[in-house]
């Protein structure tokens, strides 16, 4: 036990005396006299980058790109490096790699094709070292790569730990306020998924971006979980290739492109993420469980929201899934996070257990309820025309949505999930799926 002194409560004079001797008196200021500066953003040139950053690098501010080793991360960062310094003619751009070497670093631009004689490349992570360069050469923009390697002259412990990885993000911060040039510092997120570096750096920075891939394949996804200047909820899509990074501008095209019409369990979803449309594969696999407890796993969808269409699946539809495993994938490793997609997947859960195909050419679009209802989704025209643009004659979308204009002849507007199942899956027995 411990005592604690605890200062008296004094009245006006002494608080007055306390707060003189430490601070000066604040000094309110009305909000109308405050003058915020526009100042331009600082646009990479990588358009899919710009979108999430919403257009560009603020001046002073710090950005956090967090993902798994080797996902690309730096990769990102030197063709966005290349980019700023293209695009402001008068000011180097710095790129501090501490994990990598210069050479290192040189063989990744050759293979980038990057020659850019305003890049300025320091191999360091010597946080205090990049202030002095930042207030001399008044660069573009500085990365520093990694934030696991960056170190601070004033803090005891070894490159990484907590308390160097604390104090690292706020000097950055501070070089990045006082200065006016952005800074973005790369973070690995560990296995754990815990992020024992990002994670207590997102409270120092104005922007964490995460970089996200599944394994074995090229699609690279970027989204914004924290953003000072702008919305989290735009995807950035990209494709890995021999030469970098590739934005990639129809991504539903990518979502789509290993979908076999005429199989069963499939289906396609028309989401909203950000400003754009989306049209989405999403597959389902039922199958007789083995086990008294069957098994129920969702790659890219919440595991809670599948029980729960499970549910009203089973109960409403009369399709016994109690003993079938339901495996649920969303092609390309992307995260639904809409409930608009719940008509997609309910489909494709229905699909594969009646193994029947969804008609071709059909998308779905739907929030679907606990009585199997189907709920209005917003901007409905928007995903009707999305998916009529890329060859999808009909959209399924909730009978209860809005005026949809001239996007009203590409959808079929539907009451239930009973409904949709009805005019989505030509099945003999179709009767049987009607709506309790
Ligand atoms: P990298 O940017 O080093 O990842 P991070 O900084 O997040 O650890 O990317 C490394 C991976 O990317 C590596 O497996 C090779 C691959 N890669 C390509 O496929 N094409 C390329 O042009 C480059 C530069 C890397
Ligand atoms: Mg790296």
């Amino acid at each position: 036990m411990e005592e604690t002194a605890v200062p008296a409560a004094g009245g006006p004079a002494a608080l007055r005396g306390l707060a003189g001797q430490t601070t000066q008196l604040l000094q309110p200021v009305p909000l109308t006299s405050i003058e915020a500066s526009k100042a331009a953003r600082t646009e990479t040139r990588i358009t899919e980058l710009d979108r999430v950053l919403g257009d560009g690098l603020v001046p002073g501010s710090t950005v956090l790109l967090a993902g798994d080793p080797g996902i690309g991360k730096s990769t990102l960062l030197l063709q966005a490096a290349a980019g700023v310094a293209t695009a402001s003619p008068n000011s180097p751009v710095v790129y501090a790699t501490g994990e990598e070497s210069t050479e290192q670093l040189k063989l990744r631009a050759e293979r980038l094709g990057i020659s850019q004689e305003r890049l300025l490349v320091v191999p360091t992570g010597d946080v205090v070292a990049l202030g002095v360069l930042a207030d001399e050469a008044k660069p573009a923009l500085i990365v520093v790569d990694s934030s696991q390697t960056a170190w601070h002259s004033g803090v005891d412990g070894p490159p990484g730990s907590l308390g160097q990885l604390r104090q690292c993000a706020s000097a950055l911060g501070d070089i990045a306020r006082r200065s006016g040039v952005p800074v973005v510092l790369t973070g690995h997120v560990t296995k754990e998924g815990t992020v024992a570096g990002p994670k207590v750096l997102e409270h120092v920075v104005d922007v964490v971006l995460q970089l996200e891939g599944s394994a074995g394949t090229s699609i690279r996804l970027l989204r914004g979980s924290k953003n000072r200047y702008g919305a989290t909820d735009e995807l950035g899509v990209f494709e890995m290739t021999q030469i970098g990074l590739r934005d990639v501008a129809e991504p539903s095209a990518m979502f789509l492109a290993e979908r076999q019409p005429g199989a069963s369990g499939s289906s396609v979803a028309t989401v909203i993420e950000g400003t754009r449309p989306i049209t989405v594969e999403v597959q389902a696999l039922v199958t007789p469980t083995p086990a008294s407890t069957p098994r129920r796993t969702a790659n890219g969808y919440d595991l809670g929201r599948l029980h729960l269409l499970i549910a009203v699946i089973t109960k409403r539809l009369n399709l016994p899934l109690g003993s079938s495993d339901v495996v649920l994938n969303v092609a390309g490793g992307l995260q639904l996070t809409e409930p608009a997609a719940d008509l997609a997947v309910a489909l494709a859960i229905v699909s594969s257990y009646l193994d029947a195909p969804v008609l071709d050419g059909l998308s779905a679009s739907g929030e679907v309820g606990l009585g199997g209802e189907l709920r209005a989704v917003q901007q409905a025209a928007r995903r009707v025309s999305e998916a009529g643009r890329l060859g999808f004659e009909k959209c399924l979308v909730p009978a209860g949505c809005g005026d949809l204009g001239d996007a009203e002849s590409g959808a079929v507007r539907c009451r239930t999930l009973g409904e949709a199942v009805a005019a989505a899956i030509p099945f003999p027995n179709a009767e049987d799926a009607n709506p309790r």
